[in-house]
């Protein structure tokens, strides 16, 4: 038997209760369940205008008032608790049917899931949402994987809902099982640099200029109409001037400075170390948030290892704030660039086609990481969807190059009056590194091979070498 809903969602938290509801705003008729029925029937008593809503009280309702082929979206906690959703909607599902999970899983879990329910002939979707409550009703941005079938059917309606940049969906089809997941997880990742980023600038700011919190918003907010607008430039403005209301202080100074994840920016770390990509941004910034939390290392630290009371003297107030603005500019393309790099690696380590312009095309809007440098981005990859590097493509090169001169003064500035900057200086290194004509690994090499054989190649002839280190140091061909 099939139902008349076109869509259904399970898990009614506030994600799901919103992308129920952007669902029905969007006309289709939408099955909604929850494991208390209590949420299930406030949302359509609350929301019941948005559209077509079919509560059911149990799983096996949910998935009768469906229509065929069931296009079911969990969008409940990650890891336990959606294995024990899909573990009760497998035996109740038919042949062709899709299950959505538009949680932040983690790829490998999906990549499981994924062959798991393709064995019981149904098609899983792991999905990446992203924007927040905000995002889900009024227009997220949409990155699901899967099978190109399932996305024959689903995708058309993910778009409908999805936000729009220039009249274009920010939803395509990521890539087959966990690729959707897999580009969600370094959103998130480029979401934690570009925040370390604005947070090391408005350190820098604070501390060259000794500006207010208030004036820093304003500065934030004139950044906002250049190269850096973007959702968390804006907000960032907003936060920085927003007064609170019991002490009359800067909201900002009120916040205890211990930097909490759920854990997607440490995943992301996780695969690049894996995958042995240099993502440096990324990971500069989730051990930024790891280090403000380390309380006790801390309170020994400010105790024994008094920071100098020397203040920066900036001369030239407008020239400083240009540096940091060309600096966080320049370092914030090294971030993307880096996260862009990941992705390519995992496409070749998974078998996944994954089109880098596509993805900075659907984080335009809708997303945390929303911006208008992400056109250049896509830009760059269709003048060269197989660029190595993004910060090679012309635009990019010449951005950076201009910013040169400031970046480097922001960085040098920062160590010698204590900033501590480690997403800054991180991404000038990553700079000079990847664009140095000889690096000191071959000295590294050599260690290696001094200590354990581990063997050497030549820069002048084919081969790998052992050289008997403890003998008399004649070279032998591995
Ligand atoms: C999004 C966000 C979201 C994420 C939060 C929290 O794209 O809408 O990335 O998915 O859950 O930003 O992340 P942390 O708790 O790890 O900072």
């Amino acid at each position: 038997m099939s139902g008349t809903a076109q869509i259904g969602v399970t898990g009614l938290a506030v994600m799901g209760r919103n992308l129920a509801r952007n669902f029905a705003r969007h006309g289709y008729t939408v099955a909604v369940h929850n494991r208390s029925y209590a949420k299930t029937e406030s949302l359509v008593a609350e929301h019941g205008s948005d559209g077509e809503f079919v509560p059911a009280k149990s799983m096996a309702d949910f998935v009768a008032s469906l229509e065929r082929p069931r296009k079911v979206v969990i969008m409940v906690k990650a890891g336990g608790p959606t294995d024990a959703v899909i573990d009760e909607l497998v035996p109740l599902l038919e042949e062709g049917d899709i299950v959505v999970d538009a949680g932040n899983a983690h790829f490998p879990d999906t990549i499981r899931r994924e062959a798991a329910l393709k064995k019981h002939g149904l098609h899983f979707v792991g999905s990446g949402v992203s924007g927040g409550e905000e995002g889900a009703l009024n227009g997220p941005s949409i990155m699901p994987g899967g099978t190109p079938e399932s996305y024959e059917s689903l995708g058309p309606i993910l778009e409908d809902i999805s936000a729009k940049v220039d009249g274009v969906p920010c939803c395509t089809y990521v890539g087959s099982d966990g690729a959707g997941h897999f580009v969600k997880m370094v959103h998130n990742g480029i979401e934690y640099a570009d925040m370390q980023l604005i947070a090391e600038a408005y350190d820098l700011l604070r501390q060259g200029l000794g500006a207010s919190a208030a004036e820093i918003g304003e500065i934030f907010a004139q950044w906002n109409t250049g190269d850096l607008e973007s959702f968390l430039i804006e907000i960032t403005a907003d936060v920085l001037q927003h007064v609170d209301a019991e002490t009359g202080k800067a909201f900002v100074d009120i916040v205890l400075d211990q930097a909490e994840q759920k854990g997607t920016g440490r995943w992301t770390v996780q695969n690049g170390l894996d995958l042995g990509v240099p993502i440096t941004g990324i990971a500069e910034a989730t051990f930024a948030r790891a280090l403000s939390g380390s309380v006790p290392q801390r309170a020994a630290g400010r105790a024994a290892l008094p920071a100098h009371a020397a203040s920066w003297e900036v001369k030239d107030r407008a020239a400083f704030i240009e540096d940091v603005r060309q600096a966080l500019y320049a370092s914030k393309v090294v971030a993307y660039s880096q996260g862009f790099d990941q992705i390519a690696a995992a496409a070749t380590e998974f078998g996944w086609d994954i089109d880098r312009g596509a993805m900075a095309r659907i984080w335009r809007g809708g997303c945390i990481i929303r911006a208008r440098f992400l056109n250049r981005i896509t830009e760059a990859y269709e003048r060269d969807q197989d660029l190595p590097l993004l910060l090679a493509d012309q635009y990019f090169t010449d951005a950076v190059a201009s910013g040169l001169p400031a970046w480097r003064r922001i960085v040098a500035g920062a160590a010698q009056n204590g900033v501590p900057t480690p997403a800054f200086s991180s991404s000038l290194a990553y700079y000079d590194g990847v664009r140095a004509e000889r690096l000191p690994a071959a000295l590294v090499q050599a260690q290696r091979d001094f200590f354990g054989a581990h063997t050497y190649k030549r820069v002048d002839r084919e081969g790998t070498f052992h050289t008997e280190w403890s003998g008399d140091r004649t070279e032998a061909e591995a």
